[in-house]
């Protein structure tokens, strides 16, 4: 059997201590990585876990905890990984949030944070990591698209808006950081099981849920670890001329 090795790497992933996240920093580990860095916004049960776990699978283990978005935690968290480790390899973009709420009642403090919290915590991860990377002889970007950001979505107006800069910021990253040997792609991902789903789905009518799930071609929702394989894809060689791409994992559904 053929197995991606990430052996000796040093991979970052934002908002990892739970759903898909976490799938994607443990995937790294079982695959071998060296080092695992990782954010969230405090160092609770779930990001204890994850390092119990992750140790157990033989990655070291470091976490940087504090908002994505915000300017400090962002340096700090690739600050903290070049002096422990000496080398970045993969920064995974995940952290997000959503809300559920049409135009209507979307409020300005609504679009102002998801914006915020899905875009700029990206931009920030994107900037800081390259900036590394360039003179560490390159590396991979892995930005946490949605299909919300090629269809528009179902959820808010904000939550597409947001997913669709992160995809144009994935275009431009990749086109122009190319010259410092650093790949940029970003993962599309449909109905995943994760918390995030299951609050969104909490709030609808069981007419609107019928509707949503049967959207899916497959007749599922998918799992964390099938969009941490993806993750693990464009971490590896396996996806060495590719970059720029977003790519959808969504059972099917197109629209
Ligand atoms: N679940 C889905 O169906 C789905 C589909 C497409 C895209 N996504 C995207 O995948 C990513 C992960 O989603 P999930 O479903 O695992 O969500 P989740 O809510 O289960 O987990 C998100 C994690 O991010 C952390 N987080 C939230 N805001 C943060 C911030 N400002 N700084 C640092 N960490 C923060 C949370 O504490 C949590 O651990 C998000 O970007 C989301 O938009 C999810």
């Amino acid at each position: 059997m053929y197995s991606v090795s990430m052996k000796e790497k040093v991979v970052v992933v934002t908002g990892a201590a739970q759903g898909i996240g976490r799938a994607i920093a443990l995937k790294m580990a079982e695959a071998g990585c060296r080092g695992l860095s990782v954010n969230d916004l405090r160092m609770n049960d779930a990001a204890q876990s994850l390092k119990k776990e992750a140790e157990a699978l033989g990655a070291e283990f470091l976490f940087t905890e504090g908002d994505a978005s915000d300017e400090k935690t962002m340096r700090k968290l690739i600050e903290s990984t070049a002096e422990k480790w000496g080398r970045l390899d993969v920064m995974v973009n995940n952290a997000g949030i959503a809300k559920s709420n049409d135009l209507l009642n979307t409020t300005e403090a609504d679009w102002d944070l998801v914006i915020r919290v899905n875009m700029r915590s990206t931009f920030l991860g994107m900037k800081y990591a390259a900036e590394y990377m360039k003179d560490h002889g390159g590396g991979n970007i892995i930005n946490m698209g949605s299909i919300a950001g090629i269809t528009g979505g179902n959820t808010s107006p904000d939550y597409g808006a947001s997913k669709a800069g992160i995809i144009a910021l994935t275009k431009f990253g990749a086109k122009t950081l190319c010259k410092y040997g650093i790949r940029v792609n970003a993962l599309a991902p449909g109905t995943i099981e994760t918390e995030m789903i299951t609050r969104n789905f909490a709030g609808l009518d069981p007419e609107s849920l019928h509707k949503r799930l049967s959207a899916i071609p497959m007749a599922r929702m998918g799992t964390p670890e099938e969009v941490a394989n993806v993750a693990l894809f464009f971490a590896s060689d396996m996806s060495s001329f590719i970059t720029g791409e977003s790519l959808m994992i969504t059972g099917g559904r197109v629209s």
